[in-house]
């Protein structure tokens, strides 16, 4: 049995042939997209590192089948950057040594996108914190990373001033 989906893709239109309904988001991403940047850590849904957008909203991709995301949104850390301009989280980062060895990185930093969008990041560390929780860093680069999202959600207040 063979299914067709498509997806919209950090902004390009993908048109899918499905040969397993098991197939998940992160195999699809990974394997059938060449989109590497979504990292499988547990394939479970504990760790957090297949962290991406879908429609706006944080997902686990380990735990979507890509069969039920038929025309779905999804943004990657390949579509977060703008050409050579990074997005102001990926620059935050880098600037507050938000990670060490990076394998957990492209998760969080999607997971700490779709919180500020979402608009629970606030500035309180407690609250990043508890909202970043289902991304575990193996190098406990926490300090770094609730700093770097502070550092970006303010940023985003700045600009919603002077819009
Ligand atoms: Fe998806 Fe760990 S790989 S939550
Ligand atoms: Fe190594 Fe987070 S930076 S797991």
């Amino acid at each position: 049995m063979t299914l067709s989906i498509c997806l919209t893709v950090n902004g390009v239109r993908k048109d899918v042939i499905l040969d397993d309904p098991r197939v998940t988001l992160l195999d699809l991403l990974r394997e059938r997209l060449d989109l590497t940047g979504t990292k499988k850590g547990c394939d479970r849904g504990q760790c957090g590192a297949c962290t991406v957008l879908v429609d706006g909203r944080r997902i686990n991709a380990c735990l979507a089948l890509a069969v039920s995301l038929d025309g779905a949104d999804v943004l990657t850390i390949e579509g977060l950057a703008d050409g050579d301009r990074l997005d102001p989280v990926q620059t935050a980062f880098i600037a507050r040594d938000g990670f060490q060895c990076g394998f957990c990185t492209p998760g969080q930093i999607m997971s700490a996108v779709g919180l500020i969008r979402e608009g629970e990041a606030g500035d309180d560390p407690e609250r990043i914190r508890e909202g970043m929780s289902g991304n575990l860093c193996r190098c406990g680069a926490y300090a770094g990373i609730v700093e770097a999202v502070l550092d970006a959600q303010r940023l985003a207040n700045e600009e919603r001033r002077v819009a």
